[in-house]
């Protein structure tokens, strides 16, 4: 059984999930949990392997299918290596994406459908879902806008805007899936106000019965 707590955090490139995920697990240590801040794709060395071969941007004859299996394939390991012994230990582990990101990336983005990309996420994580999911929400322009003067950009990345704009579209049809998991905090605020929407949030889930 989990002891502890499993919160992943999501949204659109440029969203600021690396930045929110950093002062989050400040405030947590300042609190007292154990924290492990780990990102998808990565997070442990097999599945940072599995994301250089993914986001080369190089890779441009990748097929979209062997893209989201190379995301799904990198996700099991990172769970089965980092993410339960973690959760066992009774940690809180804060991951920067995970399943909604290959169900809005790949499902809508590379179009081929929530239930297919479903379907082999379930192969690879089983019944491990996140407690709680922060969805970082901004409109794809913003978040496109805030990425564009990075030094390197991934072969994501330097997709075209509607290939974002789907992304986000996709977005909006998983949370509407799932209501109960994922909480929507404005991310078009200062990064004050963003941490102080997601400790909020937070504060609640380590609080309540669980
Ligand atoms: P990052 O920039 O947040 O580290 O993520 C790398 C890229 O990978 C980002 O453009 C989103 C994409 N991605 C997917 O397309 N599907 C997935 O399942 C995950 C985890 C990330």
């Amino acid at each position: 059984m989990n002891k502890g707590l499993f919160i992943t955090l999501e949204g659109p490139d440029g969203s600021g999930k690396t930045t929110i995920a950093t002062a989050i697990v400040k405030k947590l240590e300042e609190q007292g949990w154990e924290v492990v801040h780990t990102r998808e794709p990565g997070g442990v060395r097999i599945a940072e392997e599995i994301r250089n071969v993914i986001l080369d941007p190089e890779n441009t004859e990748m097929d979209v299918k062997t893209e989201a299996l190379l995301y799904a394939a990198s996700r099991r390991q990172h769970l089965t290596e980092k993410v339960i012994p973690a959760l066992r230990e009774n940690k809180v582990v804060l991951c920067e994406r995970f399943l909604d990101s290959s169900l809005a990336y790949q499902g809508f983005g590379r179009e081929i459908g929530f239930d297919a990309v479903y379907e082999i996420n379930r192969f690879a994580i089983g019944s491990y879902m996140p407690d709680l999911t922060l969805y970082l929400d901004i409109d794809e322009e913003k978040g496109l806008e805030r990425i564009k003067d990075r030094s390197f950009k991934d072969r994501l990345d330097v997709e075209s805007v509607a290939f974002h704009h789907r992304v986000v579209q996709g977005y909006k049809e998983v949370l509407k899936r799932f209501p109960e998991r994922i909480r929507i905090v404005n991310a078009d605020q200062t990064v004050e106000e963003v941490l102080h929407d997601c400790m909020q949030i937070i504060e609640e889930a380590l609080n309540g019965d669980r």
